[in-house]
């Protein structure tokens, strides 16, 4: 099975309309979207993704921006999808995201980052299965894959 990927549109990127280019950008690459929803993530699900970074001095702020407004939540999939996803991404400093990724073009604060992205196939896996259930995710035909 081709790779996949958990990608998050966090808050804010609703307020500022930018949810479509940010999937477009992902689309463009020739990924697939098979899972995508719109959901207010609860305190203990924040915790429970974020759980690696509890303790850091950003922790806080951290759960607090995400649980304060919808997010998108989405599931990306194709051949080295986790990689390809950061690369169109970039880097989480706004200041290192080079122009042309998505954190380069829309970013001026890592604490109200737009989107988050998996960072291993372990991290995928545990994600996607924070977030979605099986039967959420649609891997649809794609006629249009070779292509890419
Ligand atoms: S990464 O992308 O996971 O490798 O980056 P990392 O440096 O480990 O950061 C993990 C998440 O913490 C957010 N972050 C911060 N938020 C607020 N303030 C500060 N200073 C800060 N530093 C890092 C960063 O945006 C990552 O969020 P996600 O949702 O994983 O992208």
């Amino acid at each position: 099975m081709a790779e996949r990927c958990f990608t998050m549109c966090k808050p804010g990127v609703l307020n500022r309309r930018l949810v479509g280019q940010v999937i477009t950008r992902l689309e463009n690459k020739g990924l697939k979207l098979v899972a995508l929803k719109m959901m207010q993530i609860t305190p203990e699900l924040a915790a429970q993704h974020y759980a690696e970074h509890k303790g850091k001095p950003f922790y806080d702020e951290l759960v607090s921006y995400i649980t304060s407004a919808p997010v998108v939540a989405m599931v990306w999939q194709g051949d080295d999808c986790v990689s390809l996803v950061r690369k169109v991404v970039g880097a989480t400093k706004p200041s290192e995201a080079q122009p042309g990724t998505i954190r380069g073009d829309f970013c001026s604060h890592t604490s109200h980052n737009i989107i988050h992205a998996s960072d291993s196939d372990s991290s995928a896996e545990r994600e996607i299965g924070l977030f979605f259930k099986p039967c959420e995710i649609l891997d649809w035909e794609d006629s249009a894959s070779c292509w890419f």
